[in-house]
């Protein structure tokens, strides 16, 4: 099978190759925080090559709606690997997220977030806790694909895609096992969303069962989201989808107090981005005291990334060190805890100084054990038999009794495609509706073959679809406004497509 490596060779990096990253320094207090750890870089030998890009405030205030320059797309592409500080987004219409357009152009799929608490040295119920979230970061209802339909309804296209879904676990998996991590969970809602929901859990079962080694298990994402909030404890390496992730990511980085501490990576076949979780801080730009640990977190992710795993612990430990010693940004200060506060580039001095020792109390840092190679396979297509066997019209129809258009629909026998049933908002209404249920001006008209009967999970006749063209231009005829519609297809035998319910 070909393999595509989601990292730079990682078994042939040596610890004191020179790394070549692309080097954005962002707005606010990103210059400043960027210094702190590119000095701290340095100062391990991590023979980092930064060659600096122009992205962020300045360039989309200079008319420029993305936020990056074209030759800032160039470095991207020579280098692989960015370095970003935060940056402003101008508030009003038109500017484009950046990190959106970053992740969508360069593949970056997924989204990874370690989220550790610090106590007694930051703040935190929690003192155990150490996760690590990977987020789905280019599908589900990010897509961004909307539509008006009608005048009452408005619809988002959630998207989950197969290649999708074992890019993203996979990588959950080599992430535990490059770095020595126990167990899987997997979040998703397909008690409600049996397809593409269905689709990713299903998919999490099978990959499982090549990792027999890392304990899986998978939660209800509403649930499994509240006792994330309640005992973070107990979770290890969590995987989800896009909107999910969004969500128990920022949780988790809550109540871990770390907001300002954790970083993250954006990872993709050929490039990988590397940032701290938190924005800009206008407030408190140019004050020389914004805490750089978000940033340098980033980086050490990004050492481990290119295969320099025992320059990456020497600096956490150090960074650990610091923290333990009492030396904390004004952000982080407390009261029994901190014995200084000191500035930016005090505080990566400290850490400069304490290369080499390692932290008494806090967990040492030793992703240098696992075998930090992460491999994500091509994905193959299966071949599947695909058969279309009816049609979901959707019709914009102001009127409120489902009888009405129902019984006018059901008079129609086009080329033997039959009304089987309406829904609206998914609940049947058409035949033997309840008349309690509320009806918009959008129907869900599901047509199928007149003698189609339920057999097990085959439901419903082949059919052509030259009828299903025909039956819309009845439909058109005989005055029905069609906003949309949706095939109806059985792959390789088993249904493609939910039952309204009801139906
Ligand atoms: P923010 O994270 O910049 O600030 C929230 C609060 O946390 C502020 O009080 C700030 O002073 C403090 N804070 C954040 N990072 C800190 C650090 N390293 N050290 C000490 N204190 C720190 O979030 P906010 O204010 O909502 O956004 C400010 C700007 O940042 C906005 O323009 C936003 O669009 C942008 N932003 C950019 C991101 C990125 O580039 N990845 C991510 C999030 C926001
Ligand atoms: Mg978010």
């Amino acid at each position: 099978m070909e393999n595509i490596k989601t990292q730079q060779e990682p078994k042939k990096v040596t610890n004191n190759e020179v790394t070549k990253v692309a080097v954005a320094y962002g707005d606010g207090i990103g210059p400043e925080i960027m210094d702190a750890t590119l000095r701290i870089l340095e100062a391990a030998g991590a023979n980092i090559q930064p060659e600096k890009i122009e992205i962020g405030e300045q360039v989309y205030l200079s008319g420029n709606s993305a936020g990056i320059e074209k030759s800032a797309w160039e470095t991207i592409n020579r280098n692989k690997i960015i370095l970003k500080a935060p940056i402003t987004t101008p508030q009003g219409k038109g500017y484009k997220s950046l990190n959106v357009t970053l992740r969508k152009s360069l593949g970056l799929f997924a989204n990874v977030r370690p989220v550790t608490a610090y106590a007694p040295y930051v703040d935190t119920n929690f003192a155990g806790m150490d996760v690590v979230i990977v987020r789905e970061n280019e599908e589900d209802l990010y897509a961004g694909i909307e539509h008006q339909q009608t005048q009452d309804v408005v619809q988002c296209l959630k998207l989950i895609t197969r290649p999708g879904c074992e890019k993203i676990v996979r990588y959950a998996f080599e992430y535990a096992k490059a770095y020595g991590r126990k167990k899987v969970t997997c979040m998703v809602k397909d008690n409600i969303m049996k397809l593409t929901d269905g689709l990713f859990h299903n998919v999490f079962k099978e990959i499982a069962l090549e990792y027999p080694e890392i304990e899986s298990n998978s939660q209800i994402i509403d649930i499994g989201s509240a006792r994330l909030a309640a005992n973070p404890e107990n979770y290890d390496v969590i995987v989800t989808s896009n909107l999910y992730g969004d969500i128990i990511s920022d949780i988790a980085a809550e109540i871990a107090g770390s907001l300002g501490m954790a970083g993250s990576a954006n990872i993709g076949t050929n490039v990988a981005m590397f940032e701290a979780i938190h924005g800009s801080a206008p407030d408190i730009a140019g004050q020389k005291i914004a805490n750089p640990s978000g940033l340098l977190n980033a980086a050490v992710m990004l050492l481990s990334h290119v295969g320099k795993t025992k320059i990456a612990d020497t600096i956490k430990n150090a960074w650990l060190t610091t923290l333990e010693e009492g030396y904390h940004t004004a952000d982080v200060f407390q009261e029994e805890i901190t014995k200084e506060i000191v500035s930016t580039s005090e505080f990566a001095n400290r850490i400069i100084e304490n290369l080499g020792k390692v932290p008494k109390k806090l967990p040492l840092s030793n992703l240098a054990s696992g075998n930090g190679n992460i491999v994500i396979p091509t994905y193959k297509r299966k071949k599947q038999k695909q058969v279309l066997v009816g049609v979901d019209i959707f019709i914009n129809w102001k009127g409120n009794n489902p009888n009405i258009i129902g019984d006018a629909l059901n008079s129609i026998n086009s080329f033997k495609m039959k009304l089987k049933m309406i829904t609206n908002r998914g609940v049947k209404v058409y035949p033997d509706g309840m008349k309690e249920t509320y009806c918009t001006d959008h129907w869900r008209c599901r047509f199928v073959d007149v003698n189609s009967k339920i057999e097990g999970q085959k439901i419903y006749n082949q059919v052509d679809f030259e009828k299903v063209i025909a039956l819309q231009s009845k439909l058109h005829n005989e005055g029905f406004e069609i906003i949309k519609t949706e095939n109806l297809y059985e792959f390789d035998g088993k249904r493609g497509f939910s039952l309204g319910q009801g139906e």
